[in-house]
């Protein structure tokens, strides 16, 4: 059978460690849809400033190394058959490398970097452009995808956030008290919704789910039956025109 129904643009942001990557893919998986991790490409700009000895002092630089630089986002899977999007340097694979604390630590402020957005944004767009895809991130809904028929901000308490991260961290071996995550993250938060270019917002038109108490599950279906209502919307807006 044919799927006529329309391809959805799906916005997810929100705060770090809100859980937006885990149910982004998983919602992206269950609808069929292109998984963009955008906050995956900018650790990957990250990488690359560090890789290539670049420093905050040296925007310009930066800027013009991530313009010439190839970043691809990948789908793969998980030995349990989780959905896992593999994030590729100049065709070097840096998934692993891209969650260091490193690079938690130096992405944000890299985030501000105006044309470092430009050149991203840029990419994000076309990659969306026939829908049928779900972002998630911080600009989505705001300024990425304006016109996206789906946006959620999804959010948590700071310290069920924290206690994601840390557990993340402890995943890979890196053990950190949790009040230096907590710190750390409450200052990227921070710097990330007062940046003069695109700050972490909810767009007016966002629904907003607090994920305090809700499985992945709860919430992967709260983002689909969202999806569902906008296809029905958009199937009779399409009828009228
Ligand atoms: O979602 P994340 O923690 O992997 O994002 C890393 C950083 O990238 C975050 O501190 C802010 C920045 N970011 C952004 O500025 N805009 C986005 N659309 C996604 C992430």
């Amino acid at each position: 059978m044919v799927d006529t129904a329309p391809a959805l643009k799906v916005a997810i942001d929100g705060p770090a460690g809100a859980g937006k990557s885990t149910v982004a893919k998983l919602a992206a998986k269950r609808l069929g849809y292109l998984y963009l991790d955008t906050g995956a490409m900018y650790r990957a700009a990250t990488v690359l400033a560090l890789r290539k000895g670049l420093s905050m002092e040296e925007p310009d630089e930066i800027a013009e190394a991530v313009a010439q630089a190839k970043i691809d986002l990948v789908p793969a899977m998980n030995a349990d058959g989780s959905p896992l999007l593999k994030v590729f340097l100049d065709d070097e694979d840096i998934t692993y490398e891209i969650r260091s604390r490193e690079v938690s630590l130096m992405v944000s402020p890299l985030s501000t970097i105006g044309p470092v957005r430009d050149s991203l944004v840029a990419q994000q767009r076309r990659l969306s452009q026939n829908g049928g895809v779900v972002l998630d991130g911080r600009d989505i809904g705001t300024v990425v995808l304006p016109n996206a028929e789906v946006k959620v901000f999804l959010t948590a308490s700071a310290a069920e956030r924290a206690k994601r991260r840390m557990r993340e961290f402890e995943a890979r071996g890196e053990s950190v008290a949790y009040d230096t995550v907590l710190q750390e993250m409450l200052e990227r938060d921070k710097r990330d919704s007062t940046r003069e270019i695109a700050p972490l917002k909810k767009a007016v038109d966002a629904h907003e789910v607090v994920t305090d108490g809700m499985s992945i599950a709860e919430v992967v279906d709260k983002i689909l039956e969202l999806c569902a209502n906008a296809k029905v919307h958009e199937r009779s807006r399409r009828e009228l025109i």
